[in-house]
């Protein structure tokens, strides 16, 4: 694969040869990432990215679409069936595209969004104020229970009562806890509201049951194909049938030009795998790993948001270990353990600074690591917090990261087309 590129562009070649070494010999922990198969990465590198194929199969403004048209029914189709749903568009770029198009499908410029707040675990695209759909929406925000830190549902229901919302928006980006779909449906039943439920996270454990479907409460569904699901980056949106046509026609071509066939090409992959039971087993283990890394850091003095997690993630508040979230990224990142800073909720740092850190299990779990290598790495990340000006602990835990991934070879084929 990387041939062509050395003898073309030996400068981007490199670039992507240090990723390659990156990714492999560095802890990945970043929640919402991950290493997509190398039957994704074929297809996502594949001559469908020279095809334009404006519209839908069977559909399109431009000839010559038979293949691609292939490539787009597999993916939804498979979708369909994964995640058991009237009807799916696979073609939004990204998470943010598919949330979009859901907005401008329902919404007036205007309209209330009542949604979760950036601060307590929302993502940008659900009413942050620096982005289109803060700007474009009046935005209500909910949070979680200052007690349990979980979703504080009277809050949710007060805030529809008084805002009458046209949308709910349910999901996040920092949450650590299961989410109940079915109260949402309720609250929203009350106040004549849709729901966009935005599994961008979880959408690997819904889809093999691990964490209980939107599917049945929710008129739209959006999820980002990366992160847990493991496929290629992008977007897709989920809907009852009676939404299908306002939403292909929002996506394209309301908001959207030419679809990303390469990338459809893979999500089908991604989604083929993902309709395995492997993938069952994958994302159990995913979610055993989070319980035991998150036992381990508790093992070690650390305070975790909401007392654990159910999912894929913890968020660590690092406020009794004296050390705030920035600090925290930058040590881990100088010990080869990639960790992203976070807000916690009720925050008294800024954003940037923060005082919480966020832990991910599923890109170390797709390199087959298993509970035992949590707990290594949960001692690792408390050494070196508990003394993170210490050079010689991140030389010693950096060492132990390198040993670590030894035993876990990531892309070795791809490793070998850079070392020739
Ligand atoms: C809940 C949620 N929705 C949407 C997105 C946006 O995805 P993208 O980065 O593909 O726009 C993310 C990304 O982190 C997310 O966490």
């Amino acid at each position: 694969m990387m041939e062509e590129i050395w003898k073309v562009d030996p400068q981007l070649a490199e670039a992507i040869c240090e990723e390659i070494d990156r990714q492999a010999n560095k802890l990945e922990l970043i929640a919402s990432e991950n290493f997509a198969s190398l039957a994704v990465l074929q297809a996502q590198g594949c001559v469908m990215t020279n095809k334009y194929a404006e519209g839908y199969p069977g559909k399109r403004y431009y000839g010559g679409c038979q293949w691609v048209d292939v490539a787009e029914d597999l993916a939804r189709e498979r979708a369909r069936e994964l995640f058991g749903c009237d009807h799916v568009n696979v073609q939004p770029h990204s998470g943010t595209q598919a949330n979009m198009a859901v907005y401008m499908a329902v919404l007036e410029p205007g309209d209330t969004i009542l949604a979760m707040d950036l601060a307590h675990g929302g993502h940008l695209s659900h009413g942050a104020s620096v982005n289109f759909s803060g700007q474009l929406y009046k935005v209500v925000f909910y949070g979680v229970d200052r007690v349990t830190e979980t979703i504080d549902f009277d809050q949710v229901r007060d805030l529809a009562r008084k805002h009458r919302p046209r949308l709910i928006v349910v999901g996040a980006s920092a949450y650590p806890r299961t989410i109940d779909f079915a109260a949402f449906r309720e609250i929203a039943d009350e106040v004549g509201a849709y729901i966009m439920a935005d599994i961008a996270h979880i959408a690997g454990l819904v889809a093999v049951g691990l964490h209980p479907t939107p599917i049945p409460y929710c008129e739209f569904v959006t999820t980002t194909t990366h992160k847990t699901l493991r496929g290629p980056r992008g977007g897709m949106i989920m809907c009852r049938q009676e939404f299908a046509q306002i939403i292909d026609k929002t996506v394209f071509p309301g908001i959207q030009g030419g679809p990303l066939m390469h990338v459809i090409a893979a999500k089908a992959v991604a989604f083929k795998e993902a309709l395995s039971p492997q993938f069952k087993e994958y994302q159990s283990q995913i979610v055993r790993n989070a319980a035991a890394m998150a036992k381990a850091l508790q093992d070690r003095g650390f305070r975790l948001v909401s007392g654990g997690t159910d999912n894929h993630l913890m968020l660590v508040d690092l406020r009794n270990k004296g050390i705030t979230g920035k600090e925290a990224e930058g040590a881990l990142e100088e010990a080869a353990i990639t960790v992203n800073k976070n807000m916690i909720p009720f925050d008294p740092q800024k954003p940037f600074i923060s005082s919480g850190i966020r832990i991910g299990t599923p890109a170390v779990t797709s390199r087959g690591m298993k509970e035992t290598e949590m707990v290594a790495i949960g001692d690792m990340i408390a050494r070196v917090l508990e003394d993170p000006s210490s050079e010689k602990v991140k030389e010693e835990v950096e060492s132990q990261v390198r040993a670590l991934c030894g035993r876990f070879p990531l892309y070795p084929q791809l490793q070998r087309e850079c070392t020739g």
